[in-house]
């Protein structure tokens, strides 16, 4: 493993690109921030390049040319669900590990990024949701639902999410059903009952006011079981995405979720 990864973050002007820079140069003892990938260098001020400049911060915006410079070990992906998967298999081809955070990679994609990963022997890891409270919550619903039959998935976003439901949801959803696929909660399928994902119920929210948060009910004959994580600040990501960026240096395979590495 090298001393210090090199990383890139794509996304970079984002509200998870821009924490996970300062998560970068504040641990730079631990990896080394190689640049910060836009969309189009074109649109960005002045004064932000200079801002980036400043903290020697490189600011591009073509990824694939600075993956085949060499040199680079993990792509850091927090852009957006139209991006996601051609940035991931770009990474990949050039031998460049994805930790891969944005949302919106269907089943297809992930099994493609799952094969290329083996066929290169590299890392990938998908995380929809890099809060170990969130992983947590994960955990305890797939404990619940060895015991309790009826279960949906309230989540709640900012306004600005553009995928919906989230990746926590239906990753949620999937470990539900790995653990109980006998849902039987009435008119499940129905436009209002919310949307099915492997049999679970999700509805989900868009409303200022909220960062990221989630209920998982369960019911069951005189009781409800509620779990529920509240993410108030994208702060909350960041030792996340630090850990997959240690673990991913060690991987030769892909990892989905990152209950599966701690
Ligand atoms: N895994 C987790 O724990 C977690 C937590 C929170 C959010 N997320 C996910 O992370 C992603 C980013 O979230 P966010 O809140 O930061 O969204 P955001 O503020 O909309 O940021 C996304 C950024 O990606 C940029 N972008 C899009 N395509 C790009 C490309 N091809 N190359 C470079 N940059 C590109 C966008 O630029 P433009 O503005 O020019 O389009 C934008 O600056 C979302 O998919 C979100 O669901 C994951």
């Amino acid at each position: 493993m090298p001393q210090r990864p090199k990383i890139i973050v794509a996304g970079a002007l984002g509200k998870m690109g821009k924490a996970a820079v300062e998560t970068f140069l504040a641990n730079s003892d631990r990896f080394e921030l190689v640049a910060a990938v836009l969309r189009d260098l074109g649109n960005v001020s002045e004064q932000v390049k200079q801002d980036h400049e400043q903290r020697g911060v490189k600011l591009i915006d073509n990824l694939e040319a600075e993956l085949n410079q060499g040199g680079v070990d993990i792509l850091i992906e927090l852009t957006t669900p139209d991006s996601v998967f051609e940035n991931s298999k770009l990474a990949l081809n050039s031998g460049v590990r994805p930790v891969i955070g944005a949302t919106g990679l269907s089943d297809d994609d992930i099994n493609e990024l799952n094969s290329l990963s083996q066929k290169q022997g590299l890392g990938t890891i998908i995380a929809p949701n890099f809060a170990i409270g969130a992983i947590l919550m994960m955990k305890f619903a797939a404990q619940a639902a060895k015991y309790m039959d009826r279960y949906e998935i309230i989540e709640k976003h900012h306004e600005a999410k553009v995928d919906a439901p989230s990746g926590t949801a239906i990753k949620t959803a999937k470990l539900i059903s790995d653990n109980n696929g006998q849902n039987q909660s009435p008119q499940a399928g129905e436009i209002s009952r919310g949307e099915l994902h492997y049999g679970v119920p999700i509805h989900s929210l868009r409303l200022q006011g909220y960062v990221a948060s989630q209920e998982v009910i369960f019911g069951a004959q005189g009781q409800t079981l509620t779990i529920q994580h509240d993410t108030i600040d994208r702060s909350s990501f960041m030792p996340g995405i630090l850990l997959a960026s240690e673990k991913i240096m060690e991987l030769d395979r892909l990892v989905y979720g990152l209950e599966n590495l701690i």
